[in-house]
């Protein structure tokens, strides 16, 4: 059998509370039924102390067997409402207020009654028993006296009134008993009730958190322990909650980059696919036409190269895959290098790319990868290019900013809105996509510049302006340089 815990409660309290009840009452019942007996024997021996003293003290009396000592006798028994029996010493009955004297003879000898026996060796003796003479419960007396006739003087109580009382008072008490049980017990549920509810609802709460839901709340009903385990698990449950909106969101950028991904996959999939099949189809296809359509057909597929590129640069980066190699080196000599290697593709657009050094800095010596960071100035000088007017001018420089280098990338290109300029770090975010497309572009190279310069404990800044040109700018720090 299963209980619940408002049942053990109750279970436990009520148990308490019979045992407490029954024994209480036991108790009371036992002592109070000692105290009666101790009282009767108390009363009997005073009593018994007054007929030794009227036998042997009254100088009116006349002694047995003459008959007026027997009315005397009789006499005093009625008065007392006891029965009187005189005994001699050999256990004969000689009186008994309860016996006719004609009917004395049939009496029994008394010598073996327990209350006779113990006061013939002790002077004084007291039983309690079903009278055989009389056939009552009785409660009896016993003592000797120093009399020539008479040994041994006996009084006797009924007890039926005693035990009429007795077994009133014990009702009363199983009847207060049993209110008390019942009081207590009504006390006791409401007790266990109290007690148990703020664990109930805890646990229902629990359940339902089980079920899914997450907005559960534990009522915290009672300042104790119970009201600190409803503290500590409202406190669990909202980390699970902050847990699972992160979740959420980092799953919904997941698919949104994944619908993005298959989107720009599939647009030079199906251009390639479109050159191919127009050639295919058209059998009379002069060799000028097809070389056009082939041309296109490479375009897309180094487009889609470079889309692959960047995808599994930017994947590698985000999943914390690709690992950066630190070296040091000078920044100078590097963008000076750099500069110059990017020229050709600047005199390829009419750009004219220049290198600037106004603090005149001959050695900056830098950490960081050399690699990925040649990637990140690479991203930002062809954008620059990219997104120039023609014969503009991009200019690529650094300068000490404290214990910092700053690295800056100027163009005089067509700017970006200001609605726009805090998205375009975004993977895929083009402001002109049909321009971005057309110079080969895949809307993730910022992003992976963001994440680079970041790695390097850095952040890429961009102002621009529109119709005058843009500035990006990031800073590297410097950990030993040179001026000429
Ligand atoms: N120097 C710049 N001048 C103007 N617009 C720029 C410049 N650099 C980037 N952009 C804009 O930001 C977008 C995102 O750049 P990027 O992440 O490098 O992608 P893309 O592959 O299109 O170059 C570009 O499509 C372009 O619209
Ligand atoms: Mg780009």
């Amino acid at each position: 059998m299963k209980l619940s815990l408002r049942q053990k409660f109750s279970f436990i309290f009520i148990s308490l509370l019979v045992f407490v009840t029954i024994f209480s009452s036991a108790f009371t019942n036992y002592e109070l039924q000692r105290y009666y007996r101790y009282q009767i024997g108390r009363q009997l021996e005073t009593q018994l102390d007054a007929v030794e003293y009227f036998i042997l003290y009254d100088a009116n009396l006349q002694q047995p067997p003459d008959p007026d000592f027997y009315t005397y006798i009789s006499g005093v028994a009625q008065a007392s409402g006891l029965r009187l029996t005189l005994i001699d010493s050999l256990g004969t009955v000689i009186y008994d207020s309860n016996v006719s004297p004609d009917s004395l003879f049939a009496v029994e000898n008394h010598i073996s009654r327990p209350e006779v026996r113990k006061a013939l060796k002790e002077g004084h003796g007291s039983h309690e028993r079903t009278s055989a003479t009389i056939n009552e419960p009785l409660f009896y007396s016993a003592k000797t006296i120093d009399h020539p006739t008479i040994r041994v003087i006996r009084l006797a109580i009924p007890l039926v009134e005693i035990n009429q009382v007795l077994r009133d008072v014990r009702w009363k008490i199983f009847i207060g008993g049993g209110l008390a049980l019942l009081i207590f017990g009504f006390i006791g549920t409401y007790l266990a009730n109290r007690i148990a509810s703020p664990i109930l609802k805890l646990s229902r709460a629990a359940e339902s958190v089980k079920k899914g839901n997450l907005e559960a709340y534990f009522i915290k009903e009672t300042q104790d322990e119970l009201g600190e385990l409803a503290d500590v698990l409202n406190e669990m449950l909202s980390k699970l909650r902050q847990d699972l909106i992160q979740m959420r969101r980092l799953e919904k950028v997941r698919s949104q980059f994944l619908g993005n991904v298959s989107h720009e996959l599939r647009t030079p999939i199906f251009a390639v696919q479109g050159y191919l099949e127009t050639m295919l189809n058209d059998t009379n296809c002069d060799a000028e036409t097809q070389k056009k359509f082939i041309a296109k057909a490479y375009n897309q597929a180094v487009r889609l190269n470079n889309l692959f590129t960047d995808l599994i640069d930017i994947s590698r980066i985000e999943s914390g895959e690709m690992k950066l190699t630190f070296t040091a080196f000078n920044a100078v000599k590097w963008l000076k290098n750099q500069v110059k290697d990017l020229q050709a593709s600047a005199n390829e657009n009419g750009i004219h790319l220049s290198f600037s050094n106004p603090a005149g800095l001959h050695k900056a010596l830098i950490l960081g990868d050399q690699e990925r960071l040649n990637q990140v100035l690479v991203n930002l000088v062809e954008n620059a290019i990219k997104y120039n007017r023609p014969q503009g001018t991009v200019e690529v420089g650094l300068a000490p900013l404290g214990d910092q280098i700053e690295i800056f990338i100027r163009d005089s290109g067509r700017g970006i809105a200001e609605d726009h300029l805090p998205r375009i770090f975004e993977r895929f975010y083009r402001v002109d996509k049909e321009r971005s497309r057309a110079v080969g572009g895949t809307g993730l190279g910022l992003a992976i510049v963001k994440h680079i310069i970041e790695a390097h404990g850095s952040q890429v800044k961009v102002d621009s302006w529109v119709g005058e040109g843009s500035t990006f700018r990031f800073t590297l720090k410097i950990i030993k340089e040179g001026r000429s």
